[in-house]
């Protein structure tokens, strides 16, 4: 586990208290970058080894806001992590299916950050008319599933060998909520 996380249990209550979700806005793009390209180089959350450009970044950011569907999580003054969602595939016949993405800077991993910000993911899919949400989590990703699972999402599979990164292959555990 986490050494972070076992370290910030106590204050895990405090933080997500603490930490305000709300609504993204284009004047977050760096500190959203800054935690996904981390994650882009240190984790194998993000299936790719090319860090984003702030062009791309934007033009990434952009699309989430124009429908509503990206938030921040602040905490002092700072943001410390970031959801979006969008359709699980681009093929209009699933329209109704999201795909869920959450990220916390490594700093405040484990204090509640992460199910503060999918609470208002879930909530907010679900006023937009979503029907299922989605979660294509690495399959060791303890705390990803965790996180899901608090929140009823289901392992419906998982797909062997399908990722590769840093040199091994990677499996895809799919998780479902129905909204
Ligand atoms: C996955 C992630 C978003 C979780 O956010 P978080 O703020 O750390 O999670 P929370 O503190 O809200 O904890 C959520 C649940 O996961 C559990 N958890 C947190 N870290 C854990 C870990 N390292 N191992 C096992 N469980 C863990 C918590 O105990 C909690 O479950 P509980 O209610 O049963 O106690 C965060 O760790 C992260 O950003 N990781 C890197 C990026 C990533 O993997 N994103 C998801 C891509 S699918």
């Amino acid at each position: 586990m986490d050494p972070i996380y076992e370290k910030g249990q106590g204050a895990a209550v405090a933080l997500a208290e603490a930490a305000t979700v709300r609504p993204a806005r284009s004047g977050d793009l760096d500190a959203i970058l800054a935690i996904r390209n981390d994650a882009i180089e240190n984790s194998t959350a993000l299936w790719t080894d090319t860090l984003q450009t702030p062009a791309e970044g934007a033009a990434w950011l952009a699309a989430f806001l124009d429908k509503g569907a990206a938030f921040v999580a602040e905490h002092a003054g700072e943001i410390v992590g970031f959801g979006v969602y969008a359709p699980w595939r681009t093929l209009e016949g699933f329209r109704h299916s999201a795909e869920n993405s959450v990220y916390v800077r490594t700093d405040r991993h484990g204090l509640g950050v992460g199910s503060a910000l999918l609470d208002v993911l879930i909530t907010s899919a679900r006023a937009a008319g979503y029907h299922v949400m989605i979660a294509d989590i690495e399959s060791g990703n303890a705390a990803s599933i965790r996180l899901h699972e608090r929140f009823g999402f289901q392992d419906v599979g998982t797909v062997r060998e399908v990722g590769i990164k840093f040199g091994r292959w990677l499996d895809l555990t799919i998780m479902r909520l129905a909204l």
